[in-house]
């Protein structure tokens, strides 16, 4: 297994674009299932979850076309199967995104249950819910879910509580429903605005995406169409979270500033300056410590739990004593164990991490257990005195791209090592 050998120490400056953003990119590889026509899709990031994303549409019969320009080419209008199986499911629960276009699509569709993963149980009751009453018969059979309709039919949901790909599951189901459907308790995070500009884009008549309350009007079909993935928000606060804890200096080019509202107001109490454009960030820590910020995730507008595990490296070596409270999902504290092996102060009770700063890390050999619980140890690495070795960085390549390769270019000495 490939390894990060980290260097710590060398305080980052220069300015970055960050890729297109997977959460927002996977749903709409998805949305391809609805079109009748090809759909090109640009600023695709090159990550694995992407290529899972892919492997999936291919295996139903979905043609797939890279051009030189990197754009993909998705023709997904008369797939043969209709059938996520267990063996890409269980390497990325994301797959449950092919549900609602399958069903409304093809009145079919079967998709393996995907199971428990390191950051909590995460079932998919609200999806199924939601799509029972959207009209679909629904079975759990032999590890499989097995969904069925002749056409959906609009109603009024009610989620029972927020999940941002059961949003985007039943916005995307209801776009060929017959008549309106009126959702509501949605998720707002901006990956739900970026697929309904996509869905309108392909002729469906989505609004209100972004609010409490989604009105989807359902059409017969949808066409063709091109989109660009806007630039990945979590990357972006990844990154600046690295310039604070190195005491850096750096500005994100392409990247909305809105879409970073509370991860921003935090950084600036961590101490650090931030100057915003329409489409930049620019931060600068001036090599000044850190003061310790207290924390509750929560989903958007509140502060994102893809952005937890970073924020913990920030208050670890902050000058006090911090709380983080960690309200989306049950086990988001995997890189604790790891990041007091290099040194730092954080004890868990319950959903509550408490981090008593301490004044420097130390490098050691560490374990990526989850996508950001990985990002918070190169965070740690980069920060601490002597090498890190980061080891299983497989979750990392599942949603940073070339994360090692845009952090050198930023002056960090990593190197990946192969296996
Ligand atoms: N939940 C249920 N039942 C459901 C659905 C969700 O109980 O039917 C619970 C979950 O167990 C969790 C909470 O509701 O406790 C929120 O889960 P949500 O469904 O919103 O999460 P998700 O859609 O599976 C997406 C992102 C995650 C991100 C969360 C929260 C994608 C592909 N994934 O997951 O991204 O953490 O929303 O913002 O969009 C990541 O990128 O590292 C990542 C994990």
């Amino acid at each position: 297994m490939e390894k990060l050998l980290i260097n710590g120490g060398a305080s980052l400056s220069g300015t970055i674009t960050c890729s297109g953003a997977k959460n927002a990119a996977l749903p709409m590889i998805a949305a391809t299932i609805l079109s009748n026509e090809n759909i090109v899709l640009k600023n695709l990031p090159y990550l694995q979850d992407i290529t899972t994303m892919f492997e999936l549409l291919g295996s139903m019969g979905a043609e797939i076309v890279l051009n030189e320009n990197m754009d993909f080419t998705i023709k997904s209008n008369d797939l043969k199967e209709k059938e996520a199986r267990y063996e890409l499911v269980k390497t990325m629960r994301a797959s449950i995104l092919v549900l609602g276009p399958l069903v409304a699509k093809y009145g079919k569709a079967k998709i393996a249950l995907p199971g428990g993963c390191a950051i909590g149980s995460r079932p998919v009751n609200y999806h199924l819910d939601a799509l029972e009453q959207l009209g679909a018969s629904i079975t759990l059979r032999n590890g499989y879910i097995e969904a069925s309709a002749d056409r959906l039919i609009g109603t009024k949901i009610k989620f029972d509580g927020i999940t941002v790909t059961g949003t985007e599951n039943i916005m995307m189901a209801a776009c060929l429903a017959e008549g309106t459907s009126v959702l509501t308790n949605v998720a707002k995070e901006p990956e739900i605005i970026d697929l309904a500009d996509l869905l309108n884009k392909m002729g469906a008549k989505v609004n209100g995406a972004g609010s409490d309350e989604i009105t989807i009007e359902g059409v017969k079909e949808l066409h063709g169409c091109e989109f660009s993935i806007p630039s990945d928000r979590i990357e972006a606060g990844t990154y600046l979270v690295a310039a604070v804890v190195t005491g850096g200096e750096i500005t994100i080019n392409e990247i909305n500033p809105q879409r970073l509202n509370k991860v921003l107001d935090k950084l600036k109490e961590t101490g650090a300056k931030i100057i915003l454009t329409k489409n930049s960030i620019s931060l600068s820590m001036e090599k000044k410590k850190p003061k310790p910020v207290d924390i509750t995730t929560a989903p958007f507008p509140e502060f994102p739990t893809d952005m937890q595990a970073q924020f913990s490296v920030i208050n670890a070596i902050s000058d006090g004593v911090s709380n983080i409270y960690e309200t989306v999902f049950e086990n988001r504290f995997m890189h604790v164990q790891e990041l007091n092996r290099m040194g730092c102060d954080i004890q868990i009770n319950g959903n509550q991490a408490i981090i008593k700063g301490v004044d420097s890390l130390y490098g050691a050999e560490v374990m990526a257990t989850d996508l950001r619980a990985s990002a918070s140890l190169i965070l740690a690495g980069l920060c601490a005195e002597g090498q890190t070795k980061v080891d299983r960085i497989y979750h990392i390549d599942r949603g940073y791209e070339r994360i090692e390769e845009k952090l050198n270019y930023l002056g960090a000495n990593i190197v990946r090592l192969p296996s």
